[in-house]
C-alpha cells in the first residue's frame, strides 16, 4: 500500500503524520454495516478509538451510534451530529458533572457499572426531573484471552456490576424512581482474535438475560460491547476485519426474544487499519549490538508498543529494495521504552526516508502526549492526494 506514489505524495509533507486512507475507512465501514443491518443489530461507534473529526463525521453520516466514556466525549458526538438517542455512555467512575450533562440530552442509556453509580444518577435525575435509561454492566467473569491491560470482563477488573451484587442491584432498580431498566450490558476486553471468546459471551449473557426474566424485569437490550480485533501483522491481506463470522456469533448463540435489541460497541475493529503513522528517520546508528532508526515519532505520538509491547508492522514507504537489515526502530523520546519495533527487518535506510508504522487509526493519535513538549500530531487525509 505504501508505494510510490504516496513517497512522492509525501515527499514535501512535514512528518510525523496520521495518514488515513478514507476509502479504506469507508469499506470497513460500509461492511460492517451491512453484515449488522443483515442481521437486525445496533452498532455504537467507541469513540475513545479514534475521535478525529473527519473519521467521526464519515461515521456519523453512515448512521452508526455512539459509545462514550467521558462527558466530553458525549459532548464531541453531539458536536459532531451524532443522534443522542444513539449515544451510550459507559465508564466506571463517570462524574455528577457528566452525569448532569448527558441526562440533559437524553442520551439513550447510562452503563452503570456499580449500585452507588445508580444511585447517584436517581438522585441526578430526580433533581432534574427526568428518567434516567441505564444499563447494567455486567462482569461476567469471561476470559478474553488478550493482553492483560485490556481485559476487562474478569473477576479481578474493576469493571462491571460483579455477579454477586445481582440481587442487590436488581433491588435497587426496582425502588429507583427515576431509573428505567433498558438492557444489560458487557465488554469483556479489546483485540480479541479468538472468536470463540465471544460464544462463551453468549452463554453469559443468556443465563444473566434469563435470570433478569426469571424475575419478571423485562429487558429490550442486549449490549454486548465491542473487542473485535484485527490483524496487525497483515494489515494489507486483512484491511477489514471479519465482521460477518463476528455477528454470525451474535446470531447463533445469543437467544434473543422477539423485540429484543442486540446492541455493538465497536472501535478498533472500524478505524484500525485505516491509520498509519508516517515518519522521517531522523538518524541511524550502529550500537555495540544492534543497528537503529532513531525516527521523529516516538511514543508520545503513538504509544501502544511502550505501553502494552504492542507490535505494529513497519514499513519503508515506496521502497522495492530487496536487502534487508535488522534495525531497532525507535523514536526520539528520552525513555528506553520509545521503541516501536526490535530487529525490525527493513530495506537499509538512511536520513531523510520516509517509514510508516501500520494499523495506527485506533487507540493511536487519541494516545498521543505532549510529552517533552512535542509538537501537536499533524494528518493527511488520502483524500487530499
Ligand atoms: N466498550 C467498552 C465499554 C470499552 O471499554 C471499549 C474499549 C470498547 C467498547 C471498544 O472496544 P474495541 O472494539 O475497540 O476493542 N488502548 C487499548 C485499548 C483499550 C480498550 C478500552 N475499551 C489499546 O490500544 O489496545
Amino acid at each position: 500500500m505504501f508505494n510510490n506514489d504516496l513517497k512522492a505524495f509525501f515527499a514535501d509533507k512535514e512528518t510525523p503524520f496520521y495518514y488515513y486512507d478514507m476509502k479504506l475507512l469507508e469499506q470497513t465501514l460500509d461492511t460492517c454495516a451491512s453484515a449488522a443491518d443483515k442481521r437486525g443489530f445496533h452498532v455504537h461507534y467507541a469513540l475513545k478509538a479514534n475521535f478525529n473529526d473527519r473519521i467521526l463525521q464519515l461515521i456519523q453520516a453512515k448512521g452508526f451510534g455512539a459509545d462514550c466514556v467521558s462527558g466530553n466525549e458525549v459532548k464531541k458526538s453531539i458536536d459532531m451530529g451524532f443522534d443522542p438517542g444513539k449515544i451510550t455512555f459507559a465508564g466506571v467512575g463517570k462524574s455528577d458533572k457528566e452525569i448532569r450533562y448527558a441526562l440533559s440530552h437524553g442520551i439513550f442509556a447510562f452503563n452503570v457499572e456499580s449500585i452507588q453509580e445508580m444511585e447517584v444518577i436517581n438522585d441526578l435525575a430526580r433533581e432534574a426531573g427526568q428518567i434516567a435509561n441505564v444499563s447494567l454492566r455486567i462482569n461476567p467473569n469471561v476470559d478474553a484471552q488478550t493482553h492483560h491491560y485490556i481485559t476487562t470482563g474478569l473477576d479481578e477488573n474493576k469493571f462491571g456490576i460483579p455477579n454477586s451484587e445481582l440481587e442487590k442491584s436488581a433491588a435497587v432498580l426496582r425502588n429507583a424512581t427515576n431509573l428505567k431498566l433498558v438492557g444489560l450490558h458487557f465488554h469483556i476486553g479489546s483485540q480479541i482474535t479468538d472468536l470463540n471468546v465471544f460464544k462463551s459471551l453468549c452463554v453469559k449473557v443468556n443465563e444473566w438475560k434469563n435470570w433478569f426474566e426469571e424475575r419478571g424485569t423485562t429487558i429490550s437490550v442486549l449490549n454486548v460491547g465491542g473487542g473485535l480485533g484485527v490483524d496487525y501483522k497483515n494489515p494489507d491481506g486483512n484491511a477489514i476485519a471479519d465482521f460477518e463470522a463476528y455477528f454470525d456469533i451474535f446470531d447463533k448463540f445469543l437467544e434473543r426474544n422477539a423485540n429484543q435489541e442486540v446492541h455493538f460497541e465497536l472501535g478498533r475493529a472500524l478505524v484500525a487499519q485505516c491509520g498509519s503513522l508516517v515518519s522521517r528517520v531522523l538518524y541511524t546508528k550502529n550500537g555495540v549490538k544492534k543497528h537503529f532508526l532513531i525516527l521523529d515519532a516516538g511514543m508520545t505520538e503513538l504509544m501502544r508498543p511502550a505501553l502494552y509491547q504492542a507490535y505494529h508492522k513497519i514499513e519503508k514507504v515506496g521502497s522495492g529494495e530487496q536487502a534487508t537489515i535488522n534495525y531497532d526502530v525507535v523514536g526520539p523520546i528520552c525513555e528506553s521504552s520509545d521503541c516501536f519495533g526490535k530487529e525490525v527487518p527493513l530495506p537499509i535506510s538512511q536520513r531523510g526516508d520516509l517509514i510508516a508504522i501500520r494499523t495506527a487509526g485506533a487507540y493511536g493519535e487519541v494516545m498521543a502526549s505532549n510529552y517533552n513538549l512535542r509538537e501537536e500530531i499533524r494528518y493527511i487525509y488520502s483524500d487530499q492526494l
